[in-house]
């Protein structure tokens, strides 16, 4: 008998969802003669059942559109906000999909859609899932889709601002996306020539950024630019978040556990922002006039690059294929120039990470740029 599947997308958009959704749509009908059904606005339309049929009408001329044509949202399965409270909706998500006779439901996701995929694996449903983010940061795929588009609308974005920025001879902080990895400040970096690269992964002092704007200054430029990711921190307050994380693991107790993660919590929503503080900091040091640009969800919108076109529908008629095998519970992973299936268990909960040898940072170090480290 025909497959029934289900698609969702969920977390954060990003270019190239639309893509994918139309790579694995038509390859399971048109190929596979497979039944398509796309759950609306991530986990919450598996829970509260809103779905649509995915028929050829609905695939045609997505391509190129930026977002999702299902919605989508950081709902998770076992923590729902429904009626004001929050609710264990695991039940109602297996339910739903047993109602509809799925063979199979396919998750577009980053990190926390990997984490949601598996506890719904151990729920005993037939998963399988393509890595999305503009973070770059998924465990075991070299590359997740939207992140070549994001490269290129942040390293435009850096082009830009080095003209105003040589013209007023000022400092330009630019924020790039990436609470945890730095894969985009790091390549949007050095694909614009940024003076100062700061990541989460290399805690920084504001007084070396400082003496790297001065040098350049005394050689005679003077403009500087100065890329951030969201999550970078100086060495003070990465050591306040690893004291913390620290903390947290060795609670003796439940309450005590709630408690730390209170501080880490509140921790990283004061965070937000810390670009702002880090500008008037620069400025107070070098004496040089300072400008914030924070490029946000721009970086998330519209049209996704050919490179992501290309990856997207790739993944999608890839996972088609991994369907018709009825092979679950699997991740579809971009490893050297290949396609691979890795374990969901073996993503969810890991993020891949700059590591602090990657060849990319001896290169950004090798032409004059400073980490502030
Ligand atoms: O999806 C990844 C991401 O774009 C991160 O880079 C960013 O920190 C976060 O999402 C922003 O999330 P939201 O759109 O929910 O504010």
């Amino acid at each position: 008998m025909a497959q029934h599947i289900g698609i969702l997308t969920s977390g954060g958009d990003c270019p190239g969802l639309n893509a994918a959704i139309r790579g694995l749509g038509k390859a399971a009908r048109e190929n596979f003669g497979m039944r398509v059904t796309g759950f609306l606005n991530g986990f919450r339309g598996l829970a509260q059942d809103q779905s649509l049929e995915l028929d050829g009408a609905m695939l045609s001329g997505i391509l190129t559109d930026g977002g999702t044509i299902l919605g989508t949202s950081r709902d998770k399965p076992h923590r729902m906000i429904i009626g004001g409270k929050v609710l264990d909706m695991t039940d109602a998500v297996v339910d739903t999909y047993h109602r509809h006779h799925l063979d199979a439901l396919v998750c577009l996701g980053g990190g926390g859609t990997q984490k949601n995929a598996l506890r719904l694996v151990e729920a005993g449903l037939n998963v399988v899932t393509l890595p999305k983010t503009i973070d770059n940061d998924i465990a075991l795929t070299d590359r997740s889709f939207g992140f070549d588009t994001a490269l290129g609308i942040a390293t435009e974005a850096i082009d830009r601002l080095h003209s105003t920025a040589t013209s007023h001879e000022r400092i330009i902080v630019v924020e790039v996306m990436g609470h945890r990895a730095g894969w985009l400040a790091l390549e949007a970096g050095i694909a614009g020539g940024a003076d100062v690269i700061l990541l989460p992964e290399i805690p920084y002092q504001a007084e070396k950024i400082a003496e790297a704007i001065r040098r350049r200054t005394q050689s005679g430029r003077r403009f500087s630019i100065v890329v951030v990711a969201e999550g970078a921190m100086s060495v003070d307050e990465a050591r306040e978040v690893a004291e913390l994380v620290v903390a947290r693991d060795r609670a003796d107790s439940k309450k005590q556990r709630a408690e730390v993660s209170e501080k880490l919590n509140k921790f990283h929503a004061e965070h937000v922002g810390h670009t702002i503080r880090l500008t008037r900091k620069l400025e107070k040091l070098t004496g040089q006039e300072t400008r914030l640009t924070i490029l946000g969800h721009l970086q998330r919108g519209g049209t996704p690059s050919a490179a992501d076109r290309v990856f997207a529908t790739w993944l999608g008629t890839e996972c088609a294929a991994v369907l018709n095998a009825r092979k679950y519970g699997v991740m579809l992973a971009l490893q050297g120039n290949r396609i691979k299936m890795v374990s969901i268990e073996e993503v969810a909960g890991n993020k891949r990470l700059v590591p602090l040898d990657h060849p990319l940072i001896g290169t950004a170090r090798l032409v004059g740029t400073s980490f502030g480290d």
